[in-house]
């Protein structure tokens, strides 16, 4: 594996290379980001993954300074999963000069996510747009753990015409359920026994859905109520269109199986969030 830390080294590592897929990554990776690099594998002719911890998308009081770097063996989980080209640039790479010009997401980059991280996807979308132009992949990767993130990219693709491939990797989960995420590092044990709670709990919202339920409000309600209950600080529990995103109405025809279930919370010092659909989904939008 080739491991280029400027976009001029990439740009000749890449020079030919067929068909690129992407994987964008912030590192410490995990069994979720290798299940990315598998799907990428099976999309294009080179698999380029990158590890840049983006200042721009972490909140002033978020964990930007304690965010687990771990070079060595991501670059090993890399190489072992077959990647070609590894671009891990520093920030003076990414960010040459102050980034002035940002891209601005719809309204949706303010809810959920957004409303809790303001400016997240502001500076998810400007770095992954800076990726896209320095790759200049074909397809790229993103995990639907981080289902609003996808949905997001996608839309930014769409509407600046990039000739890419979204591509969203089902969620990769440990045994009982818990969402494989670079911060679960961050759990103390008992915390860890806890966590897997947040998918326990989404899951019974998806699966009171399916089986007729259509007081959305209700099921979001009792969702947090169970959650502080155990000890979480919640942000939100919502239940959601997949496809767009927007708030179903029970009375209007959202169909059930096309509803989802995201939620975000604090256990102790550590954010999660997870999503489930209350039917699988096809990777459309
Ligand atoms: O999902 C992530 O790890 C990050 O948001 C991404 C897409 C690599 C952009 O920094």
């Amino acid at each position: 594996m080739k491991i280029c830390h400027t976009a001029a080294d990439l740009a000749r590592e890449l020079a030919g290379a067929g068909r690129i897929a992407f994987v964008p990554t912030m590192g410490n990776l995990h069994e979720g980001h290798l299940a990315l690099t598998r799907l990428a594998r099976a999309k294009g002719d080179a698999v380029v993954a990158s590890i840049f911890v983006n200042r721009l998308q972490f909140g002033p009081n978020e964990d930007f300074d304690r965010y687990p770097r771990t070079m060595d063996a991501d670059r090993a989980g890399l190489e072992r999963m077959g990647v070609d080209a590894l671009f891990a640039p520093d920030e003076h790479e990414m960010y040459p000069v102050p980034q002035l010009y940002r891209v601005k997401p719809p309204p949706l980059g303010e809810e959920l996510e957004g409303a809790f991280r303001p400016g997240f996807f502001d500076g998810v979308c400007t770095v992954v747009l800076k990726l896209f132009n320095l790759v200049r992949p074909q397809v790229a990767v993103f995990g639907k753990k981080d289902r609003q993130q996808l949905k997001i990219v996608r839309g930014m693709v769409q509407q600046f015409n990039l000739p890419i491939e979204i591509v969203g990797c089902e969620t990769v989960r440990a045994e009982d359920g818990l969402a494989l995420s670079s911060r679960n590092g961050y759990l103390t044990a008992t915390e860890r026994t806890e966590a897997p709670r947040l998918h326990r709990v989404l899951r019974g919202i998806a699966d009171a859905i399916a089986s007729g339920r259509r007081d959305y409000a209700n099921l979001e309600a009792d969702g947090r109520a169970e959650l502080a209950r155990h000890g979480w600080q919640v942000d939100y529990v919502a239940v959601r269109h997949g496809l767009g995103l927007r708030i179903p109405h029970p009375e209007a025809f959202d169909h059930p199986n096309l509803l989802i279930v995201l939620g975000a919370a604090k256990l102790g010092a550590t954010r999660l969030i997870d999503n489930v659909d209350v039917v699988p989904m096809p990777d459309v939008d």
